[in-house]
């Protein structure tokens, strides 16, 4: 375990208060309760300290060996010739068409291609997302299929995103949103290459997920604040006093520099008005902390990213792509529901064309559209995934109450379900495959 001193909390049910547009890691839910209405509950850490991936793994580092290829399996002999230079490098061509506006369209005919995999046959799915499992019965929501305005989306095939990921490593960066994704990108893959030879295995923070025909590796690493924090430890991370390195991240980078393709994101856990910054190590005494605005810190972050990115990585060699904020629907008056409804019971899409729920902090995603911009005047392209607007809709795609509880409910709990929605993440089969549909149009293009 970390030697950072991580300062648990340890009081069952103890609750710190946040403004109303604040909420936060994984977890932790805003508790709807009427009197406290914008409380969040913070779930404690001492009883269940494994979250569903690490709780995957019994061990440290173990590697679960999913299903035996034989030889005879058909892709795996016809290409593994052509391991030529052009192989490695990519075809970076810019796309006229904006995947990002459009509209989400019902898609059940007979031919339907959604959803694109079953969540039971998914055999790396995470018990937070897995909806179906946990009781969730409308399952309209997975059937919805994003169609851009001017264009359509090419069909994921994950045979030829394997084809392009040989002998090559692609890493998710980030909080538990961009976790979301790569169980999704995982399930897409997992399902869609029964006979291939996988493994999965667990070592500290980064989660690796390997494609042994291809050579290839689709990789998870946790650092919810990208640069270091003291949320960092990937089970041991709900900490009261949220405190940032904001000029340091290599502590993380060593781990995903040589990446070919880098997916970053993160939002929600700078999403509290101010927190700590810290000149100085976690080790040490003498360290000098500052309280400053969350937007601040999280501005200093990014530029640490953005200068680490400059310095670090083969510009040749590795495709970088940062997810946009995924949105919350905490709020039900701001599609027509009363104040204190959430998420909980809605099997719909919002359809109202451009529609914006106000946690959707306009003000990070500007940070992040400067960085990005300041960084391809220095010669380093960031492809911005603008998926907030398209995941806006999509008010039917959470877990709600349909995922595994770390806790016991209480019976105020269980009389009042919205009250322990969960908001923030998706289920999959959902929303976060829509997202590598698109990353997989980026890349595979
Ligand atoms: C392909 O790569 C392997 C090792 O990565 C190498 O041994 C082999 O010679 C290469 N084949 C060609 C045709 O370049
Ligand atoms: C779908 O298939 C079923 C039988 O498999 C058929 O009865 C039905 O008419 C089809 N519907 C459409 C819209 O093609
Ligand atoms: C369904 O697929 C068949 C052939 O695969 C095609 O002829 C037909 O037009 C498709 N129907 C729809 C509604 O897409
Ligand atoms: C997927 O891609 C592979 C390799 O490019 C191709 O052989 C296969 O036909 C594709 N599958 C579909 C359904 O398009
Ligand atoms: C497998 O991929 C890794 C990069 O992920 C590369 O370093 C290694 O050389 C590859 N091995 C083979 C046998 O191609
Ligand atoms: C786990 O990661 C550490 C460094 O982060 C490394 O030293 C160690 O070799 C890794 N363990 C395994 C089994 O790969
Ligand atoms: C859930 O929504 C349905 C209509 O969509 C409604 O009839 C039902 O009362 C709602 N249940 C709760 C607990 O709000
Ligand atoms: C993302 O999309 C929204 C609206 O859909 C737009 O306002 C914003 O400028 C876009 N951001 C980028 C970086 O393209």
């Amino acid at each position: 375990m970390s030697k950072a001193p991580i300062h648990l909390l340890r009081s069952q049910g103890k609750r710190i208060s946040c403004p109303p547009i604040i909420r936060d890691q994984e977890w932790e839910l805003v508790d709807m309760n009427k009197k406290n209405p914008f409380i969040l509950r913070v779930w404690g850490v001492n009883k269940s300290p494994l979250n569903s991936f690490v709780g995957l793994f019994v061990a440290l580092f173990v590697i679960l060996v999913v299903s035996l290829v034989t030889t005879t399996s058909s892709n795996s002999s016809s290409s593994n010739t052509n391991n030529n230079t052009e192989e490695s490098t990519w075809h970076v061509e810019e796309s006229s068409c904006d995947y990002f506006v459009g509209k989400w369209v019902y898609d059940n005919n007979n031919n339907s291609t959604y959803p694109l995999y079953e969540e039971r046959g998914c055999k790396f799915m995470s018990d937070q997302l897995a909806c179906e499992k946990f009781g969730r019965r409308d399952l309209r929501f997975q059937q919805w299929r994003w169609q851009p305005h001017g264009c359509d989306i090419p069909r994921f095939n994950a045979t030829k995103l394997l084809e392009k990921l040989r002998g090559k490593r692609l890493a998710f960066v980030g909080d538990s949103l961009n976790r979301n994704q790569w169980v999704s990108m995982v399930c897409l893959i997992d399902t869609s290459t029964p006979q291939s030879l996988k493994t999965m295995e667990s070592n500290g923070s980064l989660m690796s997920f390997k494609i042994m025909d291809y050579n290839a590796s689709i990789d998870f690493y946790w650092s919810p604040l990208l640069v270091e924090s003291n949320s960092d430890d990937p089970v041991h991370h709900r900490v009261p006093d949220r405190t940032v390195r904001a000029q340091s991240i290599q502590k993380h980078a060593r781990h995903w520099t040589d990446a070919d393709v880098l997916v970053f994101n993160s939002y929600l856990w700078w999403q509290r008005p101010k927190m700590k910054v810290l000149w100085g190590s976690f080790d040490d005494d003498d360290g000098i902390y500052k309280e400053i605005e969350s937007l601040r810190g999280y501005e200093m972050a990014l530029k640490t990213w953005s200068d680490w990115l400059e310095f670090h990585i083969d510009r040749s060699r590795t495709r970088l792509f940062f997810m946009s904020m995924s949105p919350t629907h905490f709020w039900g008056d701001e599609w027509g529901m009363d104040s204190d409804q959430n998420c909980y019971n809605e099997t719909e899409p919002i359809f109202e064309q451009g529609y914006r729920g106000r946690g959707s902090d306009s003000n990070m995603m500007n940070v992040v559209e400067k960085m990005i911009e300041g960084l391809k005047e220095r010669g380093v392209r960031v492809q911005v995934m603008n998926i907030t607007q398209l995941s806006e809709y999509r008010k039917d795609g959470h877990p709600s109450i349909f995922r595994k509880q770390w806790e016991p409910l209480t019976e105020e709990q269980i009389k009042n379900p919205s009250s322990y929605a969960d908001c923030i993440h998706w289920c999959l089969p959902g929303v976060p495959d829509v997202w590598n549909e698109l990353l997989y149009a980026y890349i595979s293009s």
